[in-house]
């Protein structure tokens, strides 16, 4: 089988699987039977996220015995991205878990398969909004079978910019800083609640700017969506040595490609940042 063939198999596989995974959460959310729990400070967990992840992660495990997976709720064990010879997945089964349990819309089933650190294939499914974004290498992005496209901004100040808040409260006044020269510099600023969605709609033209410190399961499979619909897509940080920034790469700006430097500027500007 061509790498090609095999690939887009791959990526329908992948998105059979985030389809049923938002069958199964929406289903959960729908019999108003959610049970919530902490992690930590504020972050919560539901039973709907560990179901989903154990589906996902099983379905995965059936059908690719040696692959390696890394899971937001199940596997988080970064380690697993460190051995780049086998193929890895990454999971987030429910990108948007606060917005899940307040009843929100914008929640999304994120899945990436990569291969030697790189993603080529990925996933981003948003049950409530009947929306699926999906991207396999040197083929472009759709939305519900459609290719998407960036924004096309060429400026920061006529731009629309979107980012998060970490769950972890301690620290937050360098990202503080940040998010003020981004408000003063921009239109406007969007916290929707999902990464994988908010990486998503600058990859189709509905944000301009999206700015956060995540984890590689927020971020994988939406950051291939982004770069095969043209945007720029970069970090900030060092990714050490044979870290690909595919999956280290921790505070990442999508944007754009016009605008993409001015706005790094502006964040490297506004607190001590590399
Ligand atoms: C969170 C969401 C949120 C982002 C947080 C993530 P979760 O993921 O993507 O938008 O701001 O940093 O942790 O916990 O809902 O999967
Ligand atoms: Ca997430
Ligand atoms: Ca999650
Ligand atoms: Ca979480």
């Amino acid at each position: 089988m061509s790498d090609s063939v095999f690939l887009q198999e791959i990526t329908d596989f992948t998105e059979a699987l985030a389809r049923e995974a938002g069958e199964l959460i929406r289903h959960e959310r729908e019999e108003n039977t959610l049970r919530t729990d902490y992690k930590h400070q504020t972050e919560l967990v539901t039973h709907a996220d560990v179901m989903a992840d154990e589906f996902i992660t099983g379905t995965i495990r059936e059908r690719f015995p040696h692959h390696r997976i890394l899971s937001e709720e199940t596997m988080p064990d970064l380690s697993q991205a460190e051995e780049l010879e086998t193929p890895l997945w990454i999971v987030d089964p429910i990108d948007g878990t606060v917005n899940y349990a307040y009843g929100h819309p914008q929640v999304a089933v994120s899945i990436a398969y990569a291969e030697k650190g790189n993603v080529r294939a990925g996933v981003v499914h948003a049950p409530f909004a009947g929306e699926t974004f999906r991207a396999t290498e040197g083929c472009g992005a759709t939305l519900n079978g459609l290719p998407v496209r960036h924004s096309g901004a060429t400026n920061p100040r006529q731009s629309l910019f979107a980012t998060g808040f970490p769950y972890t409260k301690d620290n937050l006044e360098p990202l503080v800083q940040r998010l003020n020269a981004m408000i003063h510099q921009c239109r406007d600023l969007r916290r929707i609640g999902s990464a994988a969605l908010d990486i998503c709609w600058v990859a189709c033209g509905r944000l301009d700017i999206y700015y956060e410190n995540v984890s590689p399961w927020d971020f994988a499979a939406a950051r291939l969506i982004a770069k095969e619909a043209g945007a720029t897509v970069g970090h900030f940080g060092e990714v050490p040595e044979g870290y690909p920034a595919d999956l280290y790469g921790r505070d990442i700006l999508i944007s754009a490609p016009a605008i993409w430097e001015a706005v790094r500027a502006i964040l490297r500007t506004a607190s001590n940042y590399d």
